[in-house]
């Protein structure tokens, strides 16, 4: 396997053989630190840290795992660049293209990454765009593949908004690796027809299958994995709060919910959640909606079953692993 060269911009660009080769070098990237042997293998290289919308995880991430393969790494952030305002995406892609290495983009629309690609002749990363975020899918299931020591034929069911980054990716990824997917919400929260229909495609080779249900204590039970994320995403306004609250507030995981899919299921979340009012946003929330707790119950998030710190550690091991077979391959 030498992915050399590669963009990395959704998992539907990637086969499953090869999201398998990411998660295994990374789990050797994480054995490695561990023990304290250096893997310096992109000693000397630069890249560049798009972020136009904030970030804890994915930016520390790009950082540390660029100081780990011995590169510098330049963090761009959402306002103090030209990028959008003054020079377009095709321009600037020219120019970091020119300076740099590789070049990781977090914002808004999948075609801005997709024309950085194209235009800056260097191995491009998706750090998150509206309609996927790939990066975090390689951390959660580096995270099932610990616990569970495999991928297929795991059930994952999704709780929540399924129409963006999040639902469509882990969708993607589950039809990719031959697991099972659910899609618990309204159905105005179901991924796009266009995407469901891709994935149908890719499922029948994998043996993976796709549900879509809206009857909660249903679709979770059996289930492995139990994954939520925010209610609303960045860049969404906020005047779909009041909607979200009112029409996700019954497929919260809750202990309930946890205890219908059985005591061994897992409960995992990108992150940032709000499960307390410890928030600036949760207590605006709370003030405004009198709800203690979003997506995920406090109780849940804090149990035992919950591995969202792992999956946020796994974060950095992941994105390690992509820079240096991107930038390194034939060194691996
Ligand atoms: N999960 C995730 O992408 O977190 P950040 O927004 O903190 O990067
Ligand atoms: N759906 C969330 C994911 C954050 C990691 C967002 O886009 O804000």
């Amino acid at each position: 396997m030498n992915l050399q060269g590669r963009t990395f911009l959704k998992l539907l660009d990637y086969s499953a053989e090869e999201i398998e080769y990411l998660i295994d070098l990374a789990i050797k990237f994480k054995a490695e630190k561990k023990q304290g042997i250096s893997h310096k293998i992109c000693e000397g290289k630069n890249i560049a840290l798009i972020f136009e919308k904030t970030s804890t995880r994915t930016r520390c991430a790009f950082e540390v795992a660029a100081a780990d393969l011995g590169m510098h790494p330049v963090y761009l952030d959402p306002k103090s660049s030209q990028i959008g305002k003054k020079e377009s995406i095709k321009d600037t892609a020219r120019v970091l293209g020119s300076m740099f290495d590789g070049i990781e983009y977090r914002g808004f629309g999948q075609e801005i990454v997709e024309e950085l690609a194209e235009f800056s002749g260097v191995p491009v990363w998706n750090g998150l765009t509206n309609e996927f975020h790939p990066t975090q899918i390689l951390a959660d299931f580096m995270t099932i593949k610990e616990i569970y020591g495999s991928l297929k034929n795991k059930k994952l069911v999704y709780m929540g908004d399924a129409r963006y980054n999040m639902g469509n990716s882990l969708m993607v990824g589950c039809a990719k690796t031959g697991m099972h997917f659910t899609a618990c919400a309204p159905k105005k929260y179901f991924p796009n027809a266009a995407l469901i229909k891709e994935c149908e495609k890719i499922a029948e080779k994998t043996g993976a299958t796709l549900k879509f249900s809206e009857q909660p204590t249903d679709a979770v039970r059996g289930a492995d994995i139990i994954y939520t994320d925010v209610w609303v995403s960045m860049g969404e306004p906020d005047s779909v709060w009041a909607e979200r609250i009112k029409d996700l507030t019954p497929y919260r995981v809750s202990a309930e919910i946890m205890r219908a899919a059985g005591e061994n299921c897992k409960f995992m979340h990108c992150l940032p959640s709000f499960h307390d009012l410890k928030t600036e946003i949760g207590r605006e929330i709370f003030d405004k909606f009198g709800i203690d707790c979003m997506e995920v119950s406090d109780e849940v998030f804090e149990s035992e079953n919950s591995v969202v710190f792992a999956q946020a550690e796994n974060r950095m091991h992941t994105i390690k692993a992509v820079m240096a077979a991107t930038l390194a391959g034939d060194k691996l």
